[in-house]
């Protein structure tokens, strides 16, 4: 727990009373057990109680009490990858792609990535922090709670310590819980077009400043971006300052990403659409959480997704995320995703809520949150449905009800 997480925490108590079902992602996660006739008793924002009502202890009863209707309750949803700190839009890719432009394609043409650089290293400070403030409260409202949230649309030392700094700013702001990602790495600019070696050596002079302000340092490593030899220097570096790794691996095809980020002992490696057989091996012996990411394969290439049952079957802890970003995954909503997570990755509503909740807090390194049990923070979400497999089922409407953190009402 960081100082301040201690900040949002009020002293205020609330009881959730007459909850239809409550999902605390308590013991086991698959298969999870769901209380029904539950009740949630918070204390100074954190758990104190969750279990049926007719156990909540007679002390709770000088609580605050709000009745949920028989609603479900699960714990806030944990986002363990966006890229949701930018400026600018990217509409205009949606005709390209129609006709057939690739993803690499336009980032090589100077787009894609490199277009939102531009106008995020236009715009001013507080530009960049109304457009991502919109987009946490978008992500508020559909039920995620702790959101990792990464830099990475500068591309050059000064700008990305400036993104940091902004990105602090969001944190300090809450109420969501903010982990932060130093992503200096995500593409080569035109300025060092040709030598992605000298770019991330002039990038790790700025990890003795990251050290202690972001928590995790991110590469997108991918065929026609950066490649071991460069990324395997970058990396040592950062840990050497004490970075904790998170590493973009096999987006668009097998590039040994999965392998090399297992090698670094990396938290958690994401997208994995592509990984091999000996990738997931090599997660599951180094322990590494693999982030799926079904949004960004459904827009740049539904007929291919990540092959989820394989690394459940391997022991690979998984985790769902949004990969909120302006390019290949245009949303802040994690919540509205679970339908075609489970759709699209052949998961089962317990293995998608395992993904969203304990799976993304293991992916962001936290154990205090993604689950509500005695001790962890109060952040709950109360949707308007009965079963916990409605919000795995119903698509294209935001079924949340009511968001606390800390156990205080946050949304809407
Ligand atoms: O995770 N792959 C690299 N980064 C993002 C996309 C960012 C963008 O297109 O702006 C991703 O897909
Ligand atoms: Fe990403």
């Amino acid at each position: 727990m960081s100082p301040r997480d201690e900040g949002l925490a009020p002293a205020g108590e609330l009881v959730l009373r007459n909850v239809g079902q409550l999902v605390t992602m308590a013991g086991q996660a698959v298969p999870f057990a769901v209380e029904a006739h539950a009740a949630l008793w918070l204390v100074g924002g954190r758990v104190q109680y969750a279990g049926p009502e007719s156990g909540l202890p007679p002390a709770a009863a000088k609580s605050p009490t709000v009745d949920v209707g028989g609603r479900l309750a699960t714990p806030g949803l944990v986002d363990a990858h966006t890229h949701l700190l930018y400026a600018g839009q990217r509409a205009q890719e949606v005709a390209l792609r129609a006709r057939g432009a690739g993803y690499l394609e336009m980032l090589q043409a100077g787009g894609g990535i490199l277009a939102t650089v531009a106008a995020t290293n236009a715009a001013s400070d507080s530009e960049v922090l109304d457009a991502t403030r919109r987009r946490l409260s978008e992500a508020l409202r559909a039920g995620t709670t702790t959101l990792e949230l990464k830099t990475g649309y500068a591309l050059d030392p000064a700008g990305e310590l400036r993104l940091l700094g902004l990105a602090e700013r969001l944190r300090d702001e809450g109420p969501m819980r903010l982990v932060l990602t130093y992503l200096g790495a995500h593409a080569l600019p035109a300025s060092h077009a040709g030598q992605p070696g000298r770019f991330l050596e002039e990038l790790a002079t700025t990890h003795a400043a990251v050290a202690g302000r972001a928590q995790f340092v991110d590469v997108f490593l991918e065929p026609g971006v950066f490649g071991p030899a460069e990324v395997d220097p970058y990396l040592a570096d950062a840990r050497r300052h004490g970075l904790a790794v998170k590493v973009h691996v096999d987006e668009l095809q097998d590039g040994g990403g999965a392998a090399l980020a297992a090698r670094w002992g990396a938290v958690s490696a994401d997208h994995c659409a592509y990984t091999s057989p000996a990738g997931i091996a090599a997660l599951q012996a180094a322990g590494t959480v693999a982030v799926l990411l079904p949004g960004t394969a459904g827009y740049l290439h539904p007929e291919h997704m990540a092959p989820a049952r394989q690394f459940l079957e391997a022991g690979v802890p998984i985790a769902i995320g949004s990969d909120g970003n302006p390019g290949s995954s245009p949303t802040s909503c994690l919540g509205t995703l679970l339908p075609w997570a489970a759709a699209w990755l052949h998961l089962t509503p317990e293995e998608v809520w395992t993904a969203v909740t304990r799976g993304g807090a293991r992916a962001v390194g936290r154990t205090d949150v993604g689950q509500l049990t005695p001790g962890s923070w109060g952040d709950v979400v109360v949707w308007d449905a009965d079963d916990y497999r409605v919000p795995c089922y119903r698509y294209g409407t935001n079924l949340v009800q009511a968001v606390y953190v800390s156990g205080r009402q946050v949304a809407p």
